[in-house]
């Protein structure tokens, strides 16, 4: 049979392993898709670095618009990033009728429903494994082997760069720049790594699971974002003496009143499986109401894990070329006209526990104070610890756990408790989930 044509739109950190899991996996692969994948052609902007990396004979270009335009490419497989130019060129190679693979999540969940219409109208294939979790296979698993359940929950460790920061700071002591630094020579971070400290590449992910999840279309501006550039040192070493880890969660939940779509720090109870996924593993829970809870861990950024979710949309795509194109796995699992209008909660509605440190001046009824407060905002305490202060300090570190509770009660109480003359400086907030599987 005729092999089938890849052009690579890129050949940085995924599009470098792509082709080299391809070169060297080759014999295997074609006898797992029946037929040849040959990467005919690629696109660069530095044809000199992009020789070095991939040989004489591959034919490279510097116009990515030579690819898409290209009549003899079968699959476009976009590794560029950014949502501009990786828009445009999608969109052509849609409309000239070419199948696409990409791990582009920013694309995906700012202009997927746009771009998955346009795939729909023309019968062709948008496979997108890569742009979640690195080499986990979750969006199979959540489209295909999930499809009996009715979703309840998803959460997850879904950026190898801050999951990497954190462990490295944490079990290392070394510095938040240095580990930035070398989670970008080994080709973890974004092109901009804001939008992994920041919880933004993170929210893309989680947007995509939960329009698989709950059959929703993208609608990226109700996430609600939260990095790690604000998380102390101090924070971290509390919540370890009160059993939790940190870690940067992704979570969205159906509830009656709509569904909850939030990246934040989030405390995990120490014993749980995903507060022991450390480094540039990634893990996501899934919670089914017939399967209940189940787990995917692995390695969630790189050049080869990425790689290896690339290759598999292409293996899928060359399986499923002849099928009729009505019939083919939706690309949100749910068929394009029968996704919800279910909201999506702003953060004010929603329900969990919190750690709150605050520092007090150690006085007689700055306690009674703090109880009130919660007690008349309907917040129940946990547990809670008080430092002893360190000699010479007039002030003590308070640091409470709370029951669930809805997140604009925890807004009222941080503002009194922030009023009151005993307490100094700001309030410090960090989300908690037990994540436990009923
Ligand atoms: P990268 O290493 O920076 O590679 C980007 C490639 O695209 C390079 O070959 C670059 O060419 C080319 N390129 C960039 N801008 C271009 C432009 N304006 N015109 C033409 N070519 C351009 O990026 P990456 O880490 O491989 O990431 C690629 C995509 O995969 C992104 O969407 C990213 O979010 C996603 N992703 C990355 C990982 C990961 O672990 N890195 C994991 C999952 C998903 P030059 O090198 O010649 O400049
Ligand atoms: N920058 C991303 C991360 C790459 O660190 O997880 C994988 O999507």
């Amino acid at each position: 049979m005729k092999p089938i044509n890849v052009g690579l739109l890129g050949l940085g950190t995924v599009g470098g392993g792509t082709l080299t899991v391809l070169r060297r996996n080759a014999g295997e692969i074609t006898r797992r898709a029946g037929r040849e994948i040959t990467v005919k052609m690629a696109s660069v902007r530095d044809l000199e670095k992009a020789r070095k990396m991939a040989g004489p004979d591959l034919e490279i270009v510097t116009d990515p618009f030579d690819v898409v335009n290209n009549p003899d490419i079968d699959i476009v497989v976009e590794l560029i990033g950014g949502y501009t130019l990786s828009k445009e060129l999608v969109l052509k190679a849609i409309a000239n009728g070419k199948h696409v693979v990409t791990a582009n999540k920013a694309l995906l969940a700012l202009h997927g429903n746009e771009i998955f219409q346009a795939a729909q109208d023309k019968g062709v294939m948008v496979a997108f494994e890569a742009a979640v979790a690195g080499g986990i296979p979750i969006i199979k698993a959540l489209r295909e082997g999930l499809t009996a359940n009715r979703i309840e929950w998803i959460a997850g460790i879904i950026n190898g760069t801050t999951n990497f920061i954190l462990s490295e700071m944490r079990d290392k002591g070394l510095s938040f720049d240095s580990v930035l630094a070398e989670a970008q020579k080994l080709g973890y971070a974004e092109a901009d790594p804001t939008f992994d400290i920041e919880g933004i590449d993170a929210a893309h992910k989680l947007m995509i699971m939960s329009a698989i999840g709950f059959g929703i279309p993208m609608q990226f501006d109700k996430a609600y974002t939260e990095g790690i550039s604000k998380l102390t040192r101090e924070d971290i070493q509390y919540a370890e003496e009160l059993g939790y880890r940190i870690k940067l969660l992704g979570i969205t939940k159906r509830t009656p009143s709509g569904i909850e779509l939030r990246v934040h720090p989030t405390l995990i109870p120490a014993k749980r499986l995903i507060a022991n996924v450390e480094g540039v593993m990634n893990a996501v829970l899934v919670k089914g109401d017939a399967v209940g809870a189940t787990m995917y861990t692995g390695r969630g950024a790189g050049a080869e894990p990425t790689a290896s979710a690339v290759v598999a949309d292409l293996v899928d795509v060359t399986r499923m070329l002849t099928s009729d194109p009505e019939n083919r796995v939706p690309h949100l699992a749910f068929q394009p006209d029968a996704l919800s209008d279910t909201p999506i909660l702003p953060i004010a509605e929603v329900r969990t526990s919190y750690y709150l440190r605050m520092r007090v001046y150690d006085k007689p009824g700055v306690l009674a104070d703090l109880t009130r407060i919660l007690a008349d905002l309907d917040i129940s305490i946990d547990a809670m610890i008080q430092k002893e202060p360190s000699e010479g300090e007039e002030q003590v570190n308070i640091i409470m756990l709370t029951h669930e509770t809805v997140e604009k009660n925890i807004n009222q109480a941080i503002a009194k408790i922030e009023a009151l003359s005993s307490i100094a400086g700001n309030v410090t907030r960090i989300r908690l989930e037990e994540l436990g599987s009923n």
